[in-house]
């Protein structure tokens, strides 16, 4: 089990510290992987001229552009909600960056109104993610959509 009170809790104080997205992203993509067990990826992509782009993570190299509605991520995007996907292989459309991932999730980070990254989360374990997991993330990130500067 992850302590998500305290994972958010050290996310707002890397904030403070430092609230450039850059370093935001990155220690934050570091702490996920540190603190969540069981994953294989954890990152973001932000939307760039239309379309996803890989940003900072953890993990193998990943696509480096992903459109809106494509895959987990885009979905996440389209539907500006987020994606729990307990088993990737049942999801149509599924973009296997690592041939380990079995299960995802995906929660928009919005700016403005509008969804400018995804916060984004593989593990090599089907049903990894529980409805816990769920809200402990999206409670990151309205911490992180709270405290981060874009520029
Ligand atoms: N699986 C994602 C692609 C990104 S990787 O998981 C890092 C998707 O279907 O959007």
């Amino acid at each position: 089990m992850t302590d998500y009170a305290m994972l958010a809790g050290q996310a707002k104080e890397m904030l403070e510290a430092e609230p450039w997205y850059v370093a935001v992203f990155s220690n934050i993509s570091a702490l996920v992987a540190a603190l969540v067990p069981d994953l294989n990826w954890a990152g973001f992509y932000l939307m760039r001229d239309g379309k996803l782009t890989v940003g900072p993570f953890q993990g193998k190299p990943a696509c480096i552009h992903i459109a809106p509605g494509k895959g987990v991520c885009g979905t996440a995007v389209q539907r500006d909600e987020t994606v729990l996907v307990p088993d990737v292989h049942e999801f149509p459309g599924h973009i296997a960056c690592d041939g380990a991932s079995e299960s995802e999730i995906v929660i928009p980070v919005h700016a403005g109104g509008r969804v400018a990254a995804v916060l984004d989360i593989d593990s090599p374990v089907k049903n990894r993610f529980t409805p816990s997991d769920r809200e402990g993330l999206e409670k990151l990130v309205k911490v992180i959509e709270e405290g981060v500067s874009w520029a």
